[in-house]
């Protein structure tokens, strides 16, 4: 049987009404037009609009027929459990994901990611309350671990054998990664020369066929998006649902983290804008729920040179995207027309959120402010920080309130960026030198000394 066709078969359930027997139930459903969608599409038939996945199945008694409090209570109950899919911090809230057969999950354990106190960044931000979401603390070093679990899982209960996406680095090495696990084979393009060696690598020794196209991200979307027409090829760049989904699960995991007590503000970074996307849908199906009785605001920051988003609220009130040339240091979120933005505008209205840019010199700093906590974060999480700072002087954060940070990306994902910083030669032969100056007292470059003893204790005493 062709892919496309158990595809069919096995989505079948989702396109049809939900019965009283299918209390799990999911639909995908057109976030523009709202009708439900054929079973392997990424957009409407009829309007081109992105599809999200709803689930009737959770009316009136909840999904499974289970509340709010038996769900935190499972939930919690399966953490000492040695079941693959209850140790992965996205499988433990299968309850509120689309339903798959247990034994097709492809899994590296992901979530189950720390909250991190932040104290000297609170109060260089102005803040009391300051904490982070590390998501760089998943399998492969990137929140989309938890969004690639749920999408490579689904194609490989498809019966797809080919997987392919578009990525500024880490969607690549997370789906390369879970591509392998699941057998697999996946096709990777990346912009030549604008992603971090590192994660390069990880697709390489992943196993993916690494692409990389003389263009940049929003080029390899484009030749993707065709490729994926004419080939039994599944798409896993963030426009896939499942995605999402398993995405929303931080937010779950988070507020399970927080004893269920919302922050007053989650501040995401914003690319292709499905993080924030996804983490804002967690939050209104938590509340639906009556797993939390408020909503935190969702804030979304951007490179001021990967501005789309803000551009788009700033000039016309969010009407229309208005896609730009995207250039920054922050290479994750080098993106110009990003996917999502309806999905992320919708989230930040509905908490109450805001956007906000920061300059490449702000992301600098703040990244190595993370960094001095015993952090660390790659560039791209930095603008969170960043993007706080900003948000405390216009008064849109008090400095009473609790803010949460997601950190996308680990600290090693972008080795480079992080010695040119503490060389003090990140931003040589750029616009940004002369505002570069206020970040030496930041810089620790690597010392080199004969191999004495006593140049060792000298330097000790001299840094005491
Ligand atoms: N932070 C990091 C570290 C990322 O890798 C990305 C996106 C984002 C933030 C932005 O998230 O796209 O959901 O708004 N990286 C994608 C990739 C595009 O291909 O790895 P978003």
């Amino acid at each position: 049987m062709r892919a496309s066709a158990l595809l069919f078969l096995w989505f079948r359930e989702m396109t049809e009404p939900a019965t009283k027997t299918d209390l799990g139930v999911s639909q995908l459903k057109c976030i523009g037009c709202g009708r439900t969608a054929l079973p392997d599409r990424f957009r409407c038939e009829t309007c081109r609009d992105l599809l999200e996945i709803i689930f009737p199945g959770w009316e009136p008694a909840g999904p499974y027929g289970r509340s709010a409090n038996s769900l935190k209570k499972l939930w919690l109950s399966r953490k000492s459990s040695f079941e693959p899919a209850d140790q992965s911090g996205v499988w433990r809230f299968r309850e509120v994901l689309p339903e798959i057969d247990q034994e097709k999950i492809i899994t590296l354990r992901e979530g189950n990611t720390p909250v991190y106190e932040l104290p000297h960044c609170a109060r260089s931000a102005g803040i009391q309350h300051l904490y982070a979401k590390h998501q760089g603390m998943n399998p492969t070093g990137s929140f989309k671990d938890t969004g690639m679990t749920a999408a490579a899982s689904f194609a490989r209960a498809a019966g797809y054998q080919w997987v392919a996406c578009a990525s500024t680095g880490n969607t690549s090495a997370s789906m390369a990664a879970y591509a392998s696990r699941g057998g697999l084979r996946s096709l990777v393009l990346i912009p030549d020369g604008k992603i971090s060696w590192g994660k390069l690598s990880q697709s390489l020794d992943y196993g993916a066929i690494t692409v990389q196209l003389k263009t940049d991200f929003d080029g390899c979307v484009r030749v993707l998006n065709e490729v994926v027409e004419r080939m039994p090829v599944y798409l896993l760049n963030s426009v896939n649902p499942y995605r999402v989904e398993g995405q929303k699960t931080s937010a779950f995991e988070l507020l399970e983290q927080r004893g269920w007590e919302p922050p007053d503000h989650i501040i995401v970074p914003g690319g292709n804008l499905a993080n924030s996307s996804a983490i804002g849908k967690a939050l209104g199906e938590m509340k639906h729920l009556g797993f939390i009785s408020r909503l935190p605001k969702v804030s979304v920051m951007q490179a001021e040179g990967a501005n789309p988003l803000v551009r788009s609220v700033r000039e016309n009130g969010g009407e229309k995207l208005i896609p730009v040339h995207a250039e920054t240091m922050a290479t994750a979120i080098r993106i110009g027309n990003p996917a999502s933005w309806k999905k992320a505008l919708r989230v930040i209205r509905e908490t109450g959120g805001t956007v906000e840019q920061v300059s490449e010199v702000e992301i600098a700093l703040a990244k190595a402010e993370i960094g001095a906590e015993g952090v660390g974060c790659e560039p791209a999480s930095a603008v969170t920080l960043a993007g706080l700072k900003k948000l405390v002087k216009q008064g849109f954060v008090k400095p009473n309130e609790t803010v949460v940070l997601v950190l996308t990306g680990h600290t090693l994902k972008d080795a480079d960026f992080t010695l040119k910083f503490h060389r003090g030669d990140l931003f040589d032969g750029t616009t940004y030198q002369a505002e570069s100056g206020s970040l030496k007292r930041f810089e620790r470059s690597p010392l080199v000394l004969e191999p004495s003893v006593d140049a060792v204790i000298k330097l000790l005493q001299s840094a005491a």
